[in-house]
């Protein structure tokens, strides 16, 4: 059963058109790998199907409802679609604790005590319970990254979309986000992950679209997608171990 599909996806900035017409169904479960060169459209897609932009043209539909209607309520829906930053996004002058609770408290409700319980919870989940007080300057990379996953899941999304999730890192944590990634599917939480790594989208999924100048075109294993294309551009994208 599809969770998300976005239809005929359009959007351009000014006379730039980004996305011209992805048509993508991500599943329920599992993990999608959305793979491409530079620039051809990734984090602008993933923003639409967040409503971080509003797409110019097309249809997303969650579990099978338009979230482009007057009616929905985006701040629901946003709820249930939990977004990793690549850079993590953390507010600087908050601690980790307080990072993971803000959305609970701001925007549902919890009161101090309630929502700390929970984001505890996240924290002990994510071998963080040490670092509650550290503010994000304090934090390594990965833990960053730890508590960025931490505060999307707090709000119990339905799937977590992760933009580039090993670039801010070293290329040895690879490995361990793709742990991050296991736990993820462990919770059956659908999980949408970008990125430019070839040997890490092997890792954590056999289902990878390929996008190219604002268009899904493949879709398969990375063995599927490296094997000859008429597309130029996609055998020089699967011919080199890193996209640089
Ligand atoms: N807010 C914006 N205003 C104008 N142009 C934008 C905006 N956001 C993205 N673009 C343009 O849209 C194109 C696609 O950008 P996008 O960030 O989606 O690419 P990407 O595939 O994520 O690339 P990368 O792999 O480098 O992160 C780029 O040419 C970019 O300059
Ligand atoms: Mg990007």
């Amino acid at each position: 059963m599809a969770i998300l599909q976005a239809i005929g996806l359009v959007k351009r900035f000014d006379d730039h058109v980004v996305l011209n017409g992805v048509d993508l169904t991500i599943e329920t479960g599992g993990t999608l790998v959305i793979m491409g060169p530079s620039g051809c459209g990734k984090t602008t897609l993933i923003r639409c199907l967040n409503l971080l932009e509003r797409p110019d043209q097309g249809q997303i539909l969650f579990h099978g409802e338009s979230v482009l209607s007057k009616e929905i309520d985006i701040r629901l829906y946003r709820r249930k679609i939990g977004f990793v930053f690549q850079h993590f996004a953390l507010y600087s002058h908050l601690s980790a604790l307080d990072n993971i609770t803000l959305a609970l408290r701001k925007l549902q409700g919890y009161g101090r005590e309630q929502a700390n319980e929970l984001a505890r919870r996240e924290l002990a989940y994510f071998d963080l319970s040490a670092h509650e007080h550290k503010f994000p300057a304090q934090l390594s990379g990965g833990q960053k990254q730890r508590v960025a996953l931490a505060r999307a899941l707090v709000m119990q999304p339905e799937i977590v979309i992760l933009d580039e999730p090993t670039s801010a890192l070293d290329p040895l944590m690879s490995q361990e986000v793709s742990l991050l990634i296991k736990k993820l599917e462990a919770r059956n939480i659908t999980t949408v992950c970008v990125t430019h790594d070839i040997a890490f989208a092997d890792q954590i999924s056999q289902n990878v679209v390929f996008m190219f100048q604002g268009k899904i075109i493949a879709q398969g294993s990375v063995a599927d997608l490296a094997k000859a294309s008429a597309i130029p551009e996609m055998n020089w994208f699967f011919g080199k171990k890193r996209y640089e």
